[in-house]
């Protein structure tokens, strides 16, 4: 005789534990407003990254450079982005597809916003005491979002990459011909850019345990405590500059785009 199958654990809203309310919450205030902006801003920000990274066009106005396409890694960079072909010339896609899938892991794996795309893209729960739609849980245990788990690693890289980016922005203190003593809109504009990143990265929940974590002692460790306490005031402004610096590279990558596109001229101050 056929064994009767074990019912499949209830999880999820539907948990025993779980109060018998039938409405799917009792809220009556507006609490759809913040999950639908930041859906449609992130919305947003996706089909505009994803347009550019395509592009592979108008990322390079001498001497600034996209953010999306550094550092260009491929032979098949515009001239003046750096020499730094570490992939030779079989890579004939746009090189900055080489290098997108850092930032954004970065950005996917991050605590801020997996709350953002938790509760603005899967509903999962929109807000506190609204039932999400989903008949189970299963949390970050499984393929893809046991990936959240390497938001570390995806830490280390991204501040690699604001060393590059700050290194662009010194670059902006050049003039067209590559000589030094110049400024122009284009340069704060980077200089902005990564001060940005940096202050998104040493905000980093990551960055707050590598710099703090596993120590029983602080007073063993001044300069350590020293620095915790440092990252742990930006940390509790993460989600500010979690925005700021997502716009802000949209912006930065726009500016130099609309500058290669001659849609204007970089303002010079000096
Ligand atoms: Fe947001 Fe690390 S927690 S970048």
């Amino acid at each position: 005789a056929a064994k009767p199958s074990t019912p499949a654990p209830v999880t999820g809203v539907g948990h025993p534990g779980r109060a018998r309310i039938p409405a799917r919450t009792l809220r009556t205030d507006r609490y759809w407003v913040q999950p639908a902006i930041t859906f449609g801003v992130l919305f947003a920000f996706i089909i505009y990254a994803t347009i550019r990274a395509f592009w592979n066009g108008a990322y390079y106005s001498a001497p600034y450079i996209s953010p999306f396409y550094s550092p260009c890694l491929s032979t098949n960079c515009v001239p003046g982005t750096g020499e730094v072909h570490l992939l030779g010339d079989w890579w004939k896609l746009s090189p900055a597809l080489i290098i997108l899938i850092f930032p954004l892991g970065f950005r996917m794996t991050c605590y801020y916003y997996r709350k953002a795309y938790f509760r603005s893209f899967w509903l999962s729960p929109p807000a506190c005491a609204v039932a999400e739609p989903h008949g189970a849980y299963s949390g970050e245990t499984r393929f893809p979002l046991i990936l959240n788990n390497i938001h570390r690693y995806f830490f280390y890289a991204g501040l690699v990459f604001n060393v590059i980016l700050t290194y662009d922005a010194i670059l902006g203190f050049r003039n067209a011909d590559g000589e030094w003593g110049h400024m122009g809109l284009g340069t704060l504009v980077l200089l902005t850019n990564a001060t940005l990143l940096w202050l998104y990265s040493l905000s980093c929940h990551s960055c707050r345990h590598a710099i703090g974590g596993r120590l029983k002692h602080f007073s063993a460790h001044p300069l350590r405590y020293k620095g915790w306490t440092f990252v742990s005031r930006l940390n509790t402004r993460h989600m500010l500059f979690a925005w700021v610096s997502l716009v802000g590279v949209a912006l930065t990558d726009a500016y130099v785009a609309c500058l290669a596109a001659g849609v204007f001229n970089d303002p010079k101050f000096f």
